[in-house]
């Protein structure tokens, strides 16, 4: 059964599958159309970077630094860092008025950032998480990921939810409701399972279906 803390561990996979998608969006944009689709998307991932990172600024660092100072210099560098690239990647893919996408400067950029999420998603995953899990309780755990879930703005919830699951395994995906049941009351999960249907093909919702039962419709 998952922990109220692999929801960190959830949303991480699913930015790295999206991390992954923009690198090859980038590596094959040859005209405006395909750069502007590539924009198009990577605001979209821009913006959700940014409440998870502002999630862990205001709620995971702090905590850890009230207990272990000077532990969390690290990832806010690499958070900056993030930022960087982020802003190059959306110089590189705002439109020049006709004179053609920056290749190959943007599929470096795509890259560049894959690669930086890669290492930090990894020490974040092996690092952070394991010693949330030995510091804080689990009624503690679940007060956090309620903290990290409040950072998403009410608006933003009916594309997030078929974002992250389109971007989960199977086992993820069954994993990440079963975490969210456990966490909710159950009408507000009843409210969610309209979303979570029309969120995957039939082939792909049948299995969660099987696992948990209240997503049948
Ligand atoms: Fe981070
Ligand atoms: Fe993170």
């Amino acid at each position: 059964m998952a922990s109220p803390l692999d929801g960190i561990r959830f949303i991480h996979a699913a930015i790295m599958v999206e991390a992954a998608h923009l690198d090859e969006l980038a590596a094959a944009a040859r005209t405006e159309q395909q750069v502007m689709e590539f924009h198009e998307r990577l605001r979209f991932y821009e913006n959700l970077l940014t409440i998870h990172t502002n999630g862990e600024e205001h709620h995971v660092f702090p905590l850890l630094e009230g207990k272990l100072p000077r532990s969390v210099q690290t990832y806010l560098f690499d958070h900056r860092e993030e930022e960087e690239i982020i802003r190059r990647l959306e110089r590189l893919a705002t439109p020049r008025g006709g004179k053609g996408p920056s290749q190959p400067d943007l599929a470096e950029a795509a890259r560049d950032l894959r690669t930086h999420l890669s290492l930090h998603v990894r020490k974040e995953n092996e690092l952070i998480v394991p010693l949330l899990g030995e510091l804080l309780s689990i009624p503690d755990q679940r007060t956090l990921a309620g903290a990290l879930m409040g950072e998403v703005p009410k608006e933003m919830y009916p594309a997030l939810l078929p974002w992250l699951l389109q971007r989960l395994t199977e086992e993820e995906r069954v994993g990440y409701l079963q975490m969210v049941r456990a966490g909710v009351p159950p009408q507000v999960f009843a409210s969610m399972a309209p979303l979570v249907r029309s969120s995957l093909p039939a082939d792909e919702l049948a299995p969660l279906i099987a696992a948990i039962p209240e997503l049948r419709g």
